[in-house]
């Protein structure tokens, strides 16, 4: 049973023993299937331990995720993350099948913005172009020029031959990025429901009650939080940054997750550890992605016609590197 050893060893020193042993055999279930069907499992670094040190084959943030659909040769994705997460494989790699464990993961950001919107903006500013957050519909995606994620929002931004751009959806994330740049950005006024709650008196209390603290958010906090950060960036460059770092104490002002994850490889830090979870993240679980790979469901499909817009716009961002 090598395969029983192994999944309970990705555990070790994640979960308590018991938990591990008492996962082990849906974690076995899922590494069959995974066989089976020739699957990888992508896991966003929102993603529960178990998850994302148990069972996943590939982890990131929105653009590792991305890029590593584009790369992978399996012959199914699971997408263990939100939906348009899910929709931006089936973009990059239309001749996969891609499956959701669950469809009601999805992403107030996403939701915050339609085509139409998109057609409205253009009217009023006709010489800007639309970079679009990937946290967004596909058909969002196919009415913008470029799409961009956190990790790459001012590259994107700096690339585009013009003074004037507009950034949609997340309000926050382009106000940081337009601290950045000379360009004029016009901004959508959406935002994540999780990161908008976090405030930044709370992190001053933080520095008050542990000296020393260093404080990393995610751009989609709020600005006058970003402005009390130590460090902002993207998922994978907070990541980053606590492994290169290694602070004494840190706080990560993000999804609950990240901090578990993180301090797996990271023993000498300690976490201080707010919790705003994001409900659609946690739509996730193994039961899910053990379903979604013995019934071959949900698969995720983008219509020809969007899809088509939506590739043009995501490969312009992929070809920046
Ligand atoms: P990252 O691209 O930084 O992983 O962010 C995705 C996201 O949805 C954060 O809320
Ligand atoms: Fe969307 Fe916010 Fe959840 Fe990220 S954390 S998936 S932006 S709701």
């Amino acid at each position: 049973m090598t395969t029983a050893l192994s999944t309970v060893n990705r555990l070790d020193g994640v979960l308590p023993d018991i938990e591990v042993a008492a996962l082990a055999p849906l974690m076995e279930e899922i590494e069959a299937l995974k066989r089976q069907r020739n699957a990888v499992v992508l896991a966003h670094n929102y993603m529960t331990p178990d998850i994302y040190h148990g069972v996943s084959d590939l982890s990131g943030d929105s653009l590792a995720l991305a890029q590593l659909a584009a790369e992978t040769d399996a012959d199914v994705i699971v997408m263990a993350g939100v939906h348009f997460m899910a929709e931006t494989a089936k973009i990059v790699s239309p001749e996969k099948t891609v499956l959701i464990p669950d469809l009601e993961a999805g992403c107030s950001l996403a939701d915050s913005i339609t085509p139409a919107d998109i057609a409205g903006l253009r009217e009023r500013y006709p010489d800007a172009p639309v970079v679009t957050y990937v946290n967004t519909s596909a058909e969002v995606k196919a009415a913008c020029d470029i799409t961009c994620t956190s990790g790459n929002a001012l590259r994107v931004i700096e690339s585009l031959d013009s003074d004037r751009v507009i950034f949609v959806p997340d309000q926050y994330l382009g106000r940081w990025v337009a601290g950045q740049t000379e360009k004029e950005i016009i901004l959508w006024q959406g935002s994540c429901e999780v990161h908008e709650r976090f405030t930044a008196s709370e992190l001053r209390d933080y520095r008050t009650a542990y000296p020393g603290i260093q404080i990393i958010a995610h751009p989609e906090c709020p600005t006058d939080v970003l402005e009390e950060a130590d460090y902002v960036g993207s998922t994978a460059g907070m990541l980053n940054w606590v492994r290169t770092e290694t602070p004494k104490r840190v706080v990560m002002v993000t999804e609950c997750s990240m901090s578990d994850n993180v301090a797996v490889g990271s023993p000498d830090t300690e976490f201080i550890r707010p919790c705003n979870l994001c409900p659609y993240m946690k739509k996730i679980t193994l039961e899910g992605i053990r379903d979604a790979l013995r019934y071959m469901k949900h698969e995720v499909i983008v219509p020809d016609h969007i899809a088509q817009g939506a590739r043009r716009a995501v490969d312009r961002m992929l070809a920046l590197g």
